[in-house]
């Protein structure tokens, strides 16, 4: 490591305004994302409803970047073939919501789509060790999922040295991502921990600066990380 052009930030739409998403996609494009982070919740695995499919394909047509897919629903493996049709390039699905992991990501891989698995706070990394080498990317949930603009739990700091030191450990090219309260405070430190790629929603989408001020306050963070 030593540039903090290494570091890919994700855009996460929740914290969009739904009736600019395109335009919103687009600039946040343009301002040097490096993935578009889409939160699916479906009112069980967390609380809130938001976007399906239907969203992706919409999406689609406004950027080239990879979208990143988070899935946070039940039973993923029976919705994946409608994000992979949509367009989607990472799928991540929850742990703790699909014992039959290595399905859903074989089914990603098999379409040419990367594989991910997130993981909630409260779930140890040690559930993902027969599956890791096979993942493209593993989400360590930094707040508990369903909402944006929480607080970053800094216990997550050690979870994310750890996981990092168990892919290097491995030799394995793993992305490590983060998602939750992700800000240019928190940044430099995530990073410095062993977080690749970081997801990000208040702090990119609101209303006290353009999201590529904001991607430029993140990314002018990492300088210091190393
Ligand atoms: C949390 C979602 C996040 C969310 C992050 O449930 O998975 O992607 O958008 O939002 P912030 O960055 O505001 O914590
Ligand atoms: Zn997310």
């Amino acid at each position: 490591m030593g540039s903090s052009q290494k570091i890919k930030l994700a855009p996460s739409i929740l914290s969009a305004d739904f009736g600019r998403l395109g335009e919103q996609v687009a600039e946040a494009t343009k301002a040097g994302a490096d993935y578009i982070h889409i939160d699916v919740m479906d009112g069980h695995f967390v609380p809130q409803i938001t976007v399906g499919a239907l969203v992706v394909t919409a999406i689609r047509k406004w950027t080239k970047l990879p979208l990143d897919v988070h899935l946070m629903i039940e039973e993923p493996e029976q919705q994946i073939s409608q994000f992979i049709d949509a367009g989607a390039d990472i799928i991540t699905c929850h742990i703790e919501a699909c014992p039959d992991i290595h399905r859903v990501v074989h089914r990603a891989k098999k379409a040419g789509i990367k594989a991910g698995v997130a993981l909630n706070p409260g779930t140890p990394i040690d559930t993902l060790a027969e599956v890791l080498p096979y993942l493209d990317l593993v989400l360590v949930l930094t707040v508990n999922p369903g909402f944006g603009g929480q607080t970053f739990i800094e216990a997550m700091l050690d979870k994310v040295a750890h996981l990092r030191a168990e892919l290097d450990r491995k030799n394995l090219a793993t992305e490590l991502a983060v998602d939750g309260g992700i800000n240019a405070n928190v940044a430099p430190r995530v990073v410095r921990a062993g977080a690749r790629v970081l997801a990000a929603g208040s702090a990119v989408f609101n209303s006290e600066q353009t999201i590529s001020e904001a991607l430029g306050k993140i990314r002018s963070s990492l300088e210091v990380a190393f």
